[in-house]
């Protein structure tokens, strides 16, 4: 057994004695402070340290959690070099970005969302426009985009260079029996997208952000180009609403980030809200939903020579009282949160090291 695994093991043996002797197993930096109960508090994926920032000043202001988790996630949208999300997003196998979105909003349980979303850089602005004006919950591809069109969303290539090129390094690398040569001296170019990337098996981003306003409301938003190379209309978990994303007003919310795949044959997003509501605490609640994914994931080609799966997923919680975390099934990957005080990257919980 590793030593990560019988940490975890022995972790959760502790937390079940603690709950039993009624103490907090929590660390300080999952507890709720000492201010006012819940909120205002953002969480996000690693890659949303700049996201918190902007989505608590915004909450600050006293506006909507969702009008600051959405402005937080603009940013990476935004961002050429952030190759998961948006504009620069790694594009499918045929070289085009394809852009899934979804938003939830606790205070009216009201949800929206975008799938194969081309050419629009902002996919949760759009998403939220599906919830706020249309009777409907998600739009995808042709659909998605002249509804963006018909709401003033400016169209543009959202391929860079980058972007461009590291594709173009993975289809002439694919195959020697096809037409596509890499550059002369350019052999080992899968290498260099592994240093630009670096790959896990196959390259997923992706933001999640859930927070928390001053009235104690809860939203959330999921936002990412996808799985790079896909095939043209893969959807990933990130607009399903209960797999890439859920919050219930009076519970809390979840997110993911990973192998869509994994995580969209389990649902795990309202999982975990729902075992919060049942008493777990945000971190059991996503730990218990990395255990999903291992025990659900049964074909060989997607398991490790020991049976783990070759793939990661991460999950991100918080609940009313403030308390939150994050768990993956591999390595401790870092989350971003803001409590109003500053935004910092904290350790997550994990299943395995690698
Ligand atoms: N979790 C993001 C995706 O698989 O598309």
């Amino acid at each position: 057994m590793s030593t990560s695994r019988r940490t975890f093991l022995q972790r959760a043996a502790a937390v079940g004695a603690a709950a039993l002797a009624g103490h907090s197993f929590l660390p300080a930096s999952l507890k709720a402070s000492a201010r006012a109960a819940g909120g205002p508090l953002v969480i996000a994926s690693g890659n949303g340290l700049a996201a918190v920032a902007k989505a608590m000043e915004i909450i600050q202001q006293g506006s909507d959690a969702l009008d600051g988790v959405i402005a937080g996630v603009n940013i990476n949208e935004n961002d050429p070099n952030d190759v998961s999300v948006g504009y620069g997003g790694l594009p499918n196998e045929d070289g085009v970005v394809e852009l899934d979105s979804a938003v939830m909003h606790g205070p009216n349980h009201m949800a929206g969302a975008v799938a194969s979303l081309r050419n629009i850089k902002n996919p949760s602005k759009v998403a939220r426009m599906v919830m706020e004006r249309t009777d409907h919950v998600l739009l995808v591809g042709e659909g998605a985009l002249r509804f963006a069109r018909a709401h003033g969303f400016k169209e543009e290539d959202l391929l860079t260079d980058r972007s461009r090129e590291a594709w173009l390094k993975w289809k002439e690398n694919m195959s020697k029996e096809d037409a596509w040569l890499p550059a002369h001296g350019d052999s080992d170019s899968a290498k260099d997208i592994g240093d630009l990337f670096e790959p896990y098996m196959k390259y997923t981003g992706t933001i999640h952000c859930s927070a928390i306003d001053k009235q104690g409301n809860i939203s959330c938003v999921t936002t990412t180009s996808g799985l790079a190379w896909k095939i043209s209309g893969r959807v990933g978990d990130s607009p399903i609403i209960g797999a890439g994303l859920y919050c219930d007003n009076e519970v809390g919310a979840a997110g993911s980030t990973g192998r869509g795949e994994a995580n969209l044959i389990s649902c795990n997003s309202v999982m975990i809200v729902e075992w919060m509501r049942a008493g777990k605490s945000p971190e059991e609640a996503c730990l218990t939903a990395c255990k999903r994914v291992v025990e659900k994931n049964r074909q060989r080609r997607l398991q490790d020579d020991q049976g783990r799966p070759a793939f990661n997923v991460s999950f991100y919680a918080l609940n009313k009282k403030g308390e939150h975390a994050s768990a993956s099934i591999w390595d401790q990957k870092q989350y971003a949160v803001h409590d109003g005080t500053s935004a910092r990257l904290l350790p997550g919980a994990y299943l395995y090291k690698k």
